[in-house]
């Protein structure tokens, strides 16, 4: 039988243990990914003893916390800590999700935090997203009108057209769909996932955007576009409660009925 075995240097040590030295009573055991570039060794998962009765509910709370009081080298993004910015996002007790808006609370026994994954890793709890940006850069995300260089004023939308962006424009990028989607884990040079779909789908719905047509073209291929096999993997791991298979699925209908 064909055995596989991962490479020595990638397999996740058993890191350093971190020791409350609070005397809390009220402590959380939490497990985190950590791997520095900088140092040829392996990822490890340290733990740290947190004692909850200082600090706030959220996962990204207990990050600070760590940061700022017991290893000032654990490393993570994060920036508006209120669900909007998407900078947070990571692998939380095995589900991708805004860290900011976890509840730790929600999570009974040890906590578990590791980056995003089936992406590279930058540094401990930082994913490489910089393929994902390209993509996303690949859909030309503004608005695009034939004398878009000389426009100078608002351009005007009905209500009726406006509400066509509902459940689109509220995207964050924070890549939680895109790296929950087994056709982006194995094919995410060429596909390119249900956060981009659903943001290219968001510019194809815009009533003042003029480039619907090369919009479609343009996503029309069978990498880019139909490597999705409708898993909904995506919309389950949409921390704003997004819907990017549907989105994905519209894309579809569109170019079949166009
Ligand atoms: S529906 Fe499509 S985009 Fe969403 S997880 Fe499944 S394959 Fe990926
Ligand atoms: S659709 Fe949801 S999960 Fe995907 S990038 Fe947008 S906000 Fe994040
Ligand atoms: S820090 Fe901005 S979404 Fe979490």
């Amino acid at each position: 039988m064909v055995q596989f075995n991962l490479p020595e240097n990638s397999k996740i040590l058993k890191g350093k243990y971190f020791k409350d030295e609070t005397g809390s009573t009220n402590i959380k055991l939490v497990h985190v990914y950590r791997w520095d570039p900088s140092k040829n060794e392996n990822p490890r998962e340290d733990t740290f003893e947190v004692d909850l009765n200082k600090c706030g509910n959220k996962v990204l709370d207990i990050l600070n916390k760590i940061k700022n009081e017991i290893d000032s080298s654990l490393t993570f993004r994060k920036s508006c800590a209120h669900g909007i910015c998407g900078s947070c996002a990571m692998n939380v007790d095995g589900v991708n999700t805004l860290s900011c808006m976890k509840s730790h609370k929600e999570i009974k026994g040890d906590l578990r935090i590791f980056p995003l994954p089936h992406l590279k890793v930058v540094k401990d709890l930082v994913a490489d997203l910089s393929a994902l940006y390209r993509q996303y850069e690949s859909i030309e995300p503004w608005l695009k009108t034939a004398d878009s260089k000389s426009q100078k004023k608002e351009i005007n939308q009905s209500k009726k057209n406006r509400e066509k962006l509902d459940g689109l424009y509220e995207c964050i990028m924070c890549a939680c769909c895109s790296t929950a989607c087994p056709s982006y884990w194995w094919n995410g040079e060429k596909y390119l996932g249900p956060a981009v779909l659903l943001q290219a789908y968001r510019w194809i719905s815009d009533s003042r955007d003029e480039d619907k047509k090369a919009r479609l073209e343009m996503v029309a291929d069978k990498l880019k576009l139909y490597r999705c096999h409708t898993i909904m993997n995506c919309t389950s791991a949409c921390p704003k409660g997004l819907n990017p298979a549907k989105a994905i699925g519209s894309i579809k209908k569109m170019l079949a009925t166009s």
